[in-house]
């Protein structure tokens, strides 16, 4: 590890600064070629190791204060999913949060998610991005229980650091594989809390999730077919022969059938690689495809990449100046990636319905928000609308709010129902599996909703 610099400071320091001074420690100046803002930014490591003291396995944060008055306003933590790929890369600087790389500069994003909440993006596991192990066998072989525990301490510890943040209403909010992580961490906030109460939990905002992956995996046969990208015959084989769900499965247990291999390689041909899956409607970002090409063998099933990946972040947070001002450094990779190159997840793990917790976390008073962006092939909408109305039957949430559209400005944003006032499910219309990349308006409206507890805006304005 290079020694330029790390969160944990000396123990002489330790001993005479105030956790406020500390926290200051971390705080960034200023991003190379950042327009100048009014709100603080911070960002640095966080121990997450038995020893506190001990630079063994830490995670990299990166935090944005809300625009205005950010002591009134809750904090959100974001993650991004994979598994394996980074909320800085993907969630701060592509999706929600204050900045997008242009070139050698930052351009304002004015629908930056800071003005409703302050924003903690965390690159996790370790071995994502900047987040590192210094036992690399730690990597070996890293599952949803390992992640959840690593998570739970780092926003302990984070707290600690940041204590001006403890009484604030907190939420979390994620796409896609992080339907795996939040509700998992979420429980493990509400068992700690049952010892002493640190986390004021109040919601969870979930996007594109995988929450049963049966359910989630299978839905993509109707979406292709119903978008033109597969033919009748081919949708045929796809729902009776070998399902998607199947060929994951058998993929990943290393059991490929010779018949889902041939299901599956007409569904390739058909739908062809020069269709963005995340959003069958978009121009596919034609570098992104090429990089694909050569990081995933044809077998390989899309969900490892996260993103139509941006080779403007790539460069960006690949640059020195950069990683200097975000104090960060990298151990053990040669690169920052947007989805890690080390990193050895269990993917069966995706076999683990998350569903079921969101229920329990629902009747323990937390409110749970799932959004689609409907332009997603991965995670289609139909089966997240599938999950949540039969969540809402199961636990006894009636409709409070019957299916209808909600507007943004003078547009149709999307549809919403909402169950109950714990549960509800929205989609954004036109948007990718990031939505807040692709719709970044409407994202807004629903993320500032979602915060205020209120149904979405009903009303053409
Ligand atoms: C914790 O880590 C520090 C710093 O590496 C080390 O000096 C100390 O001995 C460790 N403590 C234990 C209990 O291992
Ligand atoms: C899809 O595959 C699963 C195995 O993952 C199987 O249990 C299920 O019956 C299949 N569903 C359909 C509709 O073929």
């Amino acid at each position: 590890m290079h020694s330029s610099y790390h969160a944990w400071r000396p123990l002489l320091l330790l001993l005479i600064a105030t956790a406020s001074q500390l926290s200051l420690s971390e705080k960034i100046t200023s991003l190379p070629g950042q327009p100048q803002v009014s709100f603080e930014q911070h960002s640095g490591y966080i121990e997450v190791g038995d020893n506190v003291s001990s630079k063994n396995r830490g995670l990299f944060y990166y935090f944005v204060e809300a625009e205005m008055d950010p002591a009134s306003k809750p904090l959100v933590l974001w993650l991004n999913g994979g598994p394996g790929c980074s909320s800085l890369g993907v969630g701060a600087f592509s999706e929600n949060g204050p900045f997008r790389p242009s070139g050698q500069n930052l351009v304002r994003n004015e629908y930056s998610w800071n003005k409703e909440a302050n924003m903690l993006y965390l690159e996790t596991p370790a071995g994502v991005g900047f987040s590192y192990s210094m036992d690399t066998s730690y990597y070996d072989n890293v599952d949803d229980k390992m992640t959840a525990k690593d998570n739970l301490v780092f926003l302990q510890r984070w707290l600690e650091k940041f204590p001006q943040y403890k009484g604030h209403d907190l939420y979390i909010a994620g796409e896609s594989y992080a339907g795996h992580y939040i509700p998992q961490l979420a429980q493990l906030m509400v068992e700690y809390n049952q010892k002493q109460k640190i986390f004021n939990l109040k919601g969870l905002a979930l996007g594109n999730p995988v929450l049963e992956f049966a359910t989630d995996f299978n839905s993509r046969a109707e979406y292709f077919w119903s978008h033109g990208l597969i033919s009748d015959s081919t949708y045929k084989l796809f729902t009776s022969v070998c399902n998607y769900s199947r060929y994951v499965g058998e993929y990943y247990s290393d059991s490929l059938s010779p018949i889902c291999s041939r299901v599956m390689s007409q569904v390739t041909r058909e739908t062809s690689r020069f269709v963005d899956k995340y959003d069958v409607t978009l121009d596919v970002c034609i570098s992104s495809v090429l990089s694909q090409s050569l990081v995933i063998s044809p077998k390989q099933v899309g969900e490892r990449i996260d993103v139509c990946v941006e080779d403007e972040t790539i460069n960006y947070l690949n640059r020195k100046d950069v990683q200097n001002a975000l104090h960060a450094e990298l151990n053990g990779v040669a690169k920052w990636g947007v989805c890690s190159s080390v990193l050895n997840y269990d993917f069966l793990n995706l076999r683990n319905p998350t569903i079921t917790i969101v229920g329990s976390l629902i009747k323990s008073g937390i409110r749970v928000l799932v959004y689609s962006g409907d332009q997603d092939s991965v995670i289609p909408l139909t089966g997240s609308r599938t999950l949540v109305h039969n969540l809402a039957n199961k636990i006894g949430l009636k409709t409070s709010v019957p299916y209808r559209v909600w507007f943004e400005g003078k547009q149709v944003g999307g549809w919403t129902q909402v169950y109950g006032d714990m549960l509800s499910f929205a989609t954004i219309r036109g948007a990718s599996h990031e939505a807040p990349f692709s719709q970044p308006e409407r994202s807004l409206v629903l993320f500032a909703s979602f915060l205020a507890g209120k149904p979405l805006p009903q009303t053409f304005q």
